[in-house]
């Protein structure tokens, strides 16, 4: 099952602890040099999928398989080449950057004759230079996510796992974050990130959507909104979670959802009708009426491109209309 054309494989990987399934049964692959990204929330099963591809955590079934190497057989050589990140990842505050990086250089054992040059290219990569003289523990959180992500990849890992490696920092820092990851990409390492910010699914190529254990989903950012049915159309309204409720029941509308003070309706229409199209604006007249009925007034609405957390509430609804062995009824 080692094709060395993919950095990750996986099929029918399983986590059970006691009687909960955690993993179920989860298939996907990761070519080389690509950026994947597990999406789910919180309690989905992405740490757990993570940590069993970095050999620090045994399936129950299934298999799996890192730069060629079997997750349950091989771990050691699995975890020597992986870089790896997550929101906690461990600095030592008492350091500075600079020092942060020679200690991670000497736990993956870089070669001796080699670090100077190795620590000069990080801080330079990272845009640490300015900073790489003061105390870990006065750098911005956004600074110390850099640093971080420096010493994940001390080594020159070939594959990076980022589990939540950004939570907490600003959309900014984040984007900039990406800049790099983007880079190493370009390089050919290859990249598994779970995330819950939506901008960040963006930059993946595949996004691997993942709900109660099981992969829901799995394809490109694009492929995965063309798949929700429909016409997606926003409405500004001054009560969203009652106009959702009325929303859902009326025949034509096939989903809807609350997004902050708005709601997103997908209409049984083509998905590319324009705004003036009749069939959108008599529909969007009826909506109004049904609305107004419970005194619920529309200041604006327009067909909007469905994003990511659109799709994977329509995915989840989805699932849950189905039979699950693990559901809690
Ligand atoms: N060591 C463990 N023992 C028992 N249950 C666990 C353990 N680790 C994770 N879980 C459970 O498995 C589920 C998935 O957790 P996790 O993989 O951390 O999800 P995510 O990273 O998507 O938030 C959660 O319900 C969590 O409580
Ligand atoms: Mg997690």
């Amino acid at each position: 099952m080692s094709d060395a054309s993919n950095a990750i494989e996986t099929r029918a990987l399983t986590k059970r602890f006691k009687g909960f399934t955690a993993v179920n049964q989860v298939s996907f692959y990761v070519p080389t040099g690509e950026i994947f990204g597990l999406l789910g929330p919180n309690g989905a099963g992405k740490t757990t999928t993570i940590r069993m591809l970095c050999g620090i955590m045994r399936p129950s079934g299934g298999q799996g398989s890192v730069l060629g190497y079997d997750i349950a057989r091989q771990p050691e050589q699995i975890k020597k080449r992986i870089g790896y990140m997550s929101q906690k990842f461990s600095l030592y505050n008492d350091l500075t950057p600079r020092e942060n990086l020679n200690f991670y250089a000497s736990v993956y054992a870089v070669e001796r004759s080699q670090r100077a040059a190795r620590v000069a290219e990080l801080i330079e990569m990272a845009g640490l230079g300015e900073h790489s003289r003061q105390l870990t523990r006065n750098l911005s959180g956004a600074w110390r996510q850099r640093l971080a992500l420096a010493c994940a990849i001390v080594h020159n890992p070939p594959m990076l796992f980022l589990d939540e490696a950004t939570a907490g920092v600003d959309p900014v820092s984040r984007r900039e974050f990406w800049d790099l990851i983007y880079r190493l990409a370009g390089e050919g390492v290859s990249v598994l990130a779970t995330t819950h910010y939506m901008d960040e699914a963006e930059y993946c190529n595949t996004i691997g959507m993942m709900f109660r254990g099981e992969m829901i989903a799995v394809a490109s950012p694009d492929t995965l909104r063309g798949q929700l049915p429909g016409l997606l159309v926003q409405l500004d309204c001054d009560n969203p979670l009652k106009a959702k409720e009325i929303l859902q029941a009326l025949p034509g509308v096939i989903d809807s959802s609350v997004h902050g003070a708005q709601v997103h309706a997908s209409l049984d229409l083509p998905p590319d009708l324009p705004a003036e199209d009749e069939c959108l604006t008599e529909k969007l007249e009826l909506i109004e009426q049904a609305l107004a009925q419970v005194q619920v007034q529309v200041s604006h609405w327009e067909p909007i491109q469905p994003s990511l957390e659109d799709v994977f509430i329509h995915m989840v609804d989805k699932r849950r209309g189905e039979p699950s062995p693990e559901s809690e009824s």
